[in-house]
């Protein structure tokens, strides 16, 4: 099958990835483990980077005396790091425990899994059979992957494609069979020779369970790993707000991993098992809610686009009222045109949801049900509550104000590896420069914000003689007091030059001959390709300025 442009792009980002020392597939040597990556060498420092920045300008770096441009007023941040397992009540409440799944369907024929929502196809038909296809593929993958499942079906020769007749447009499977358009009696599945072999689908928790103990074996010894880094913060509100003299409106933060068992892993490290969550969870007065919902949501946008992430790459797109959640009461994505999706398609970077007092009530009074549009709390067969809530009042009581009330809470959630992978796509380019002797040679550029760059310069000597590794040397001692910075004196320089651009190292400082003369070296801008000449005595104010 014929890649698009855009997916072969996606493959070029990936072999990248692996062949730079980002990210590698976990424990590869035993073939991987789908859903399961590791990040290397520069993949780590790239997605530390990420998360201070990510940290300092949400909490260490912010202001709490002045409110930030478009904010209601000014508020306080404190940051928390909680347990991946916690106590099973705080999923039953959650909500999680009931439903936090996805539909999956089986091929008896295959062996394979499919996530239901995620299969869709269209009758083919030939010399009066009919069969509806089906594919995993999406956006312009799919009717290709159609297209040959339908002439090997059918058992035609390739030339005898155009006698394929296609009835109705591709339509998901779930919502074909639900409006009785098809019977999965009569669907051909994506790795199926026979129509009929897909089994019903079945509802599977996302969350991964545990045992806990050495003795474990009953059903209250059952635990999760957590899927959200949200609830941990919820069970410690009470703590900080006893403990930190915050005072409404204030945000809990915390940066951590979260697992999610996904039926089918997929893109790179877009829909992974492990991965890690940047999450806030913002409590403020229900009245001023709204504004603070707008505040953050325009807040966490603008993020991404100061970290450099290309505008019209970008989507912010506000839930319809049917996709939101069964707490939610509005959210919004913040969404990024990954290589891998179809043209016009976008995938979700970070969720700004408003909460309302959803959280805080269900750990007080126990799992919460949406009845004729009002939360309340849900009652199982015996009459008493499907899942009991902590009964500790978590309430706020304003002493200035003499009121007391249940925070809203507004909740920007974002994906720590999501975000890596979009600043990975979004700087990577393929352009050609001059080398040494003028002439144009291709090269990978990494076009990294300085912030992100696993190493900020690299210093090379133009050779290894006439002292001039001594100087850069000195240089990279000097440089490496302050930022990350890698010294380099193998090949050519113009191989070099390469290497750091394939790294996304912003700026190279080259000693040559004049450096040992008037204690210049050459700055080398990554983007512009711009040399110029820079006393070594100013290199580190320069470079510390320009960060
Ligand atoms: N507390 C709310 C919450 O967890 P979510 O939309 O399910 O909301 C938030 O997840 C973010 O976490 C997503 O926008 C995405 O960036 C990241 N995320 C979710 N599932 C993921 C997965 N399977 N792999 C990688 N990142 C994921």
């Amino acid at each position: 099958m014929e890649k698009s442009n855009d997916q072969s792009r996606m493959d070029r980002i990936v072999s990248l990835a692996k062949r730079r020392g980002f990210i590698f597939q976990s424990s590869e040597i035993y073939g991987g483990l789908n859903g399961f990556w590791d990040y290397g060498p520069l993949g780590v420092a790239l997605k530390r980077n990420l998360k201070d920045a990510w940290w300092h300008d949400m909490v260490a770096g912010h202001d709490e005396l002045a409110a930030p441009a478009g904010a209601p007023e000014a508020y306080e941040m404190a940051g928390l790091d909680c347990t991946i397992i916690m106590h099973p009540q705080v999923w039953k409440c959650s909500g999680h425990f009931d439903l936090f799944h996805d539909w999956m369907i089986d091929c008896r024929e295959s062996k394979r899994r499919y996530r239901y929502d995620h299969l869709s196809g269209r009758f083919a038909l030939h010399r009066g059979k009919r069969v509806f296809v089906v594919t995993d593929a999406s956006g312009d993958e799919a009717q290709p992957a159609l297209t040959a499942k339908a002439q090997k079906f059918f058992g035609l020769r390739a030339k005898q494609i155009e006698e394929i007749e296609w009835d109705g447009g591709l339509t998901g499977l779930s919502a074909a069979v639900a409006a009785g358009a098809t019977t999965l009696a009569e669907v051909l599945g994506p790795d199926a020779s026979e129509p009929g072999t897909l089994t019903d689908p079945r509802e599977f928790n996302l969350m991964f369970e545990t045992r806990i103990g050495a003795l474990a074996g009953d059903d209250d010894d059952r635990a999760f790993l957590r899927p959200e880094t949200a609830q941990g913060i919820f069970m410690n509100f009470k703590n900080v707000l006893d403990t930190s003299r915050v005072r409404v409106p204030f945000g809990i933060a915390q940066i951590g991993k979260s697992f999610r068992n996904e039926i089918t892993p997929r893109n790179f490290t877009f829909r992974s098992r492990e991965f890690e969550q940047m999450e806030i969870e913002f409590f403020c007065k229900p009245g001023d809610s709204a504004a603070w919902y707008r505040y953050w949501r325009d807040r966490r946008w603008k993020w991404y686009l100061d970290l450099g992430l290309t505008e019209g790459k970008l989507q912010l797109r506000e839930h319809d009222k049917d996709e939101l959640s069964h707490y939610s009461v509005g959210t919004a994505d913040i969404e990024y045109a990954f290589p891998f999706l179809a043209p016009g398609e976008f995938g979700e970077l970070e969720g700004i949801a408003h909460r309302g007092d959803f959280d805080l009530r269900s750990h007080m009074e126990g799992k919460l049900v949406r009845q004729d549009g009002a939360l309340v709390l849900e009652m199982g067969p015996d009459g008493k509550p499907r899942h009991k809530g902590s009964g500790k009042d978590l309430s706020y009581f304003d002493d200035i104000t003499r009121e007391r009330y249940v925070p809203h809470v507004i909740e920007p959630s974002a994906g720590a590896d999501r975000a890596v992978l979009a600043f990975l796509c979004d700087a990577y380019h393929e352009d050609e420069v001059p080398d040494e002797d003028g002439k144009p040679r291709s090269r990978t550029v990494l076009k990294l914000h300085p912030r992100l760059a696993p190493l900020k310069a690299a210093i090379l000597p133009l050779v290894k003689k006439d002292g001039m590794p001594e100087v850069a040397i000195d240089l990279y001692r000097a440089l490496k007091r302050h930022m990350p910075c890698m010294y380099d004196e193998k090949g050519s320089v113009g191989r070099r030059y390469a290497r750091q651009d394939e790294a996304g190292t912003p700026w190279c400082l080259t000693v040559d001959g004049q450096t040992l003369t008037d204690q210049t070296v050459t700055l080398r801008d990554r983007d512009s390709l711009v040399q110029t000449r820079v006393p070594i005595a100013e290199v580190v104010d320069l470079l510390t300025d320009r960060l």
